[in-house]
């Protein structure tokens, strides 16, 4: 080219970054590798390879090994081995080797950022400035955890052993969000790369070994889908902490539903980018580009749903398809170029397909004039406007390039269309007005939300979603909590057996307004009237009949749902509101602790002073909540940018609580206290044998001024009525104690709007017991943490 079109042109010619020791590092390896296995590389035992190529070439790359059953079992018991060694070093000790994989990382950065563009086809200004930056950061900050937890976690003990299956969109930087807290807090790991992008942690697992870490702590299994099933399935895993789509998580749920296995799921989203009419436009513009067009669209929290204020869309349209004509797109290694290719093949024709359908449903397309490069799988920087709310590209996840925009009117009318989503992983609300942008952004349904600004991350603060886009936490103190267990939970048992009761239920006479009538329903702060008509007997420990609970039914529990959701009001009262009335019951309470005991040893077979002591702790238990409510509150994080991030914990909404067959009163209150002081509201379904203490309960809610709907009472069998709670698309999530059996149901049955579970897996918590029992544990799986991200500053 000439000098004089150069200046003509005025544009960027390629800055290609050397590749030479990425191409030396794989020639050392002669294009092949094995499995990362207790501290070196070994041969898949199956033999089978499979070939990963460079996007922007469709060159091959390496062949890598694929992980059969045997190559899982050997990873796992390295992994086991390792284990408590590793756990009971001092946690200085593991904060070195934190430590020293972050100066790794940093050391090693340009080969890793090259490794990674080769692989993925992302730009390596951005695996360069923002992948490994970010996993170095990571592993520095959870270093410091490790040194922190002998004081900060005192109470925790590692989760044990984890499969970790991340996927290929940010392969190394999922690596670091994986390993990095599972290691500080004394878990080891066996990691499944994505079968597009497991160089990168090859590369690590290598770099770490030599570096010290000790064999059996890290270990990296390749392979496809069926490896991660493998891991998945293996009976010695103690935790699985999966990022990919939501369709995989699901069927992750489904197959870890009762085994015990503690689960995390960062799964899809379809994340709106909110403008308002006086929003910075140019920033808003510039804010788009970083929100979809960062790693090709291929990034699960992408801004790919603009929203755009009515009477600016036009403007806003236009500039933003002007800047989209100024986009390089070019090869990987070039540093002047703003997007690269799409991972492989495949994900390209997925991207074309999805495109073709919303033209085909009537969206305009926007695409610049700009040239791609040939071989590989590219894809132009692309906005589809005239979009409806309901068709396929508004509603799926694309994973490419490609924006979807519709518009609103008013502030309401924006949220209502943000939250009309399956999902709830992150959002951006741009608007130079902060009472605004805050008003939105407490009411979007969303893990992660940006004020003015987009794509945001920082080891300190948390990333996870709400509703179909996964639950649990990465990062942040939160996130070291997903790796960790309550230590006075260790060593519990199954509890033994319940004998069912002898007599089936018959119909109900709710007729009779005696002091001895059939207890009702509790439901939208009246009692109700089971629908099917029928109740339940309840027994004495010898077999006589002490009283009648109503039978609830689907129907009963349908319509506790619909209460529960209408009294929306109590997740935004005050917490001093919520302590007040959690004061109040416990109050209430304490007035009629003799009749309580009474009940509970009639049907228990308490003794009298167990009995009062069971109502003594509820007592206390109520007074703990009260106390909490407006107490355990969020934390203001100051990442490195010129902003902070509010760390907000918000009520997960409508929760079943099914309660233990033991500890009549205090199983109720120890599990529906904490959940209501954080501002959900509850659907219990009491103690099956022993279910009178719930009912008699509910006349002490109706004079604690408890808002109609925030506690429903739903008697009956617990199986029965938990298969309706956990299969409700309406319910978010659901707690329950008792048997095996019925953690396994809850667990599975809860895929549908895949909603939180905390179950016990049939072993039994002492209630009396505090530090099992109370606080913390059970406030923070009350809530689900928001960071509202805050930039300021010019
Ligand atoms: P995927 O969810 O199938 O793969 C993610 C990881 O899970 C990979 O390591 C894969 O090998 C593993 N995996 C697949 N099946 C498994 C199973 N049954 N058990 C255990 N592990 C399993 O995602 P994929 O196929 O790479 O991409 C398909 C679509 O998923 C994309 O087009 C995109 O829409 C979405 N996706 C979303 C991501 C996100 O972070 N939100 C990340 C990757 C993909």
């Amino acid at each position: 080219m000439s000098v004089a079109k150069f200046f003509d042109e005025m544009s960027y010619g390629p800055a290609p970054e050397a590749d030479t020791e990425a191409r030396q590092w794989l020639a050392r390896h002669k294009g092949r590798f094995g499995h990362f296995i207790n501290g070196g590389f070994v041969d898949p035992v199956s033999g089978t390879t499979f070939d990963t190529f460079e996007p922007a070439t469709g060159a091959l790359l390496a062949k890598v090994a694929i992980g059969g059953r045997e190559d899982v079992n050997a990873a796992v018991t390295a992994a086991r081995k390792a284990q408590d060694p590793w756990a009971k070093l001092p946690g200085h000790a593991r904060a070195r080797h934190l430590y020293a994989l972050a100066r790794l990382i940093q050391r090693h950065a340009r080969l890793i950022a090259v490794v990674e563009a080769l692989d993925n086809g992302k730009p390596i200004r951005e695996t360069r400035d923002i992948d490994i930056p970010l996993a170095a950061r990571h592993f520095y900050h959870h270093a410091g955890w490790a040194q922190l937890q002998e004081t900060e976690f005192a109470d925790q003990v590692p989760v044990g052993v984890v499969g970790q299956v991340i996927p290929w969109n940010f392969p190394f930087l999922m690596l670091a969000w994986k390993v990095a807290p599972a290691l500080a807090l004394g878990n080891t790991v066996i990691l499944k790369p994505a079968e597009f992008t497991s160089l990168t942690a090859l590369l690590f697992a290598e770099l770490a070994a030599a570096a010290g870490l000790p064999p059996g702590v890290l270990n990296i299994v390749t392979g496809e889908g069926e490896t991660g099933a493998l891991i998945v399935e293996h009976e010695d895993i103690d935790k699985i902490a999966f990022t990919g789509s939501t369709e995989v998580g699901r069927l992750i749920r489904e197959k870890t539903a009762g085994s015990g296995k503690s689960l995390t799921l960062e799964l899809g989203g379809k994340s709106p980018f909110i403008v308002f009419d006086d929003a910075d436009i140019d920033g808003a513009v510039e804010g788009v580009v970083d929100a979809i067009w960062f790693n090709q669209g291929q990034v699960c929290c992408a801004g790919s749903r603009l929203l755009v204020q009515e009477g600016v869309a036009p403007l806003f349209h236009e500039r933003l398809a002007r800047r989209m004509g100024t986009l390089r797109v070019g090869h990987p290694l070039d540093k002047a170029i703003d997007m690269a290719a799409i991972v492989a093949p495949v994900q390209l024709q997925r991207i074309e397909g999805l495109v073709a359908k919303g033209v085909a449903e009537g969206a305009s397309l926007h695409q610049p004039k700009i040239e791609l490069p040939k071989g590989g799988s590219f894809y132009p920087p692309t906005l589809l406007t005239n979009v409806q709310p309901t068709s396929v590209v508004a509603t799926e996840e694309i994973f490419g390039p490609v924006a979807v925009s519709m518009t609103f009117r008013t502030p309401e009318e924006a949220i209502q269309l943000a939250n009309h989503s399956r999902y709830g992983l992150a959002a951006s609300v741009w608007s130079e007005t902060i009472g605004l942008a805050l008003h939105v952004a407490a009411r979007l349904a969303a893990g992660v939300v940006w004020v003015n600004a987009t794509n945001l991350f920082d080891a300190s603060s948390g990333f996870g979603g709400k509703r179909e886009s996964g639950f649990g936490r990465e990062g942040g103190k939160e996130g070291c909590y997903e790796y960790l267990k309550p230590k006075a939970w260790t060593g519990r048992k199954l509890r033994a057996e319940q004998s069912p009761p002898v007599l089936k239920p018959v119909a109900g006479d709710f007729a009779i307004p005696a002091l001895d009538r059939t207890a009702k329903l509790f439901i939208g702060g009246k009692q109700a009237r089971p629908d099917g008509n029928y109740s339940r007997p309840v027994l004495s420990p010898k077999g006589k009949a002490i009283g009648e609970v109503g039978e609830g039914n689907r129907k009963d529990i349908r319509n506790a749902v619909a209460a529960a959701g209408a009294a929306s009001a109590w997740s935004s009262a005050t917490a001093h509101n919520r302590a007040q009335i959690l004061y109040y019951i416990a109050e209430n309470l304490s007035g009629r602790a003799a009749e309580f005991a009474d009940r509970i040893a009639a049907m228990t077979g308490a003794t009298a002073a167990h009995a009062k002591a069971e109502v003594d702790a509820s007592i206390t238990r109520l007074f703990s909540y009260g106390a909490w409510a407006d107490k355990y509150e969020g934390v203001v994080h100051q990442p490195p940018l010129r902003g902070v991030a509010l760390a907000m914990p918000e009520p997960q909404g409508v929760v079943g609580v099914v309660c233990p067959p033991e500890a009549p009163l205090l199983g109720l209150v120890s599990l529906v206290a904490p959940l209501i002081a954080m501002g959900n509201r509850v659907i219990a379904v009491p103690s099956e044998p022993h279910p009178l203490a719930a009912t008699d309960f509910y006349s002490v809610l109706e004079t604690s001024d408890v808002p109609a709907g925030v506690i429903n009472i739903v008697t009956g069998s617990v199986i029965d009525l938990a298969k309706t709670l956990a299969a409700h698309n309406d319910v978010d999530a659901v707690w329950a104690f008792g048997s095996a059996e019925l953690s396994t149901l809850v667990e599975k049955l809860s895929v549908g709007n895949l909603k939180r579970t905390f179950v016990d897996y049939g072993k039994a918590i002492d209630w009396m017991d505090r530090s099992a029992a109370e606080g913390l544990a059970f406030l923070r799986r009350a809530v689900d943490v928001k960071n509202i991200w805050i930039p300021y500053g010019e």
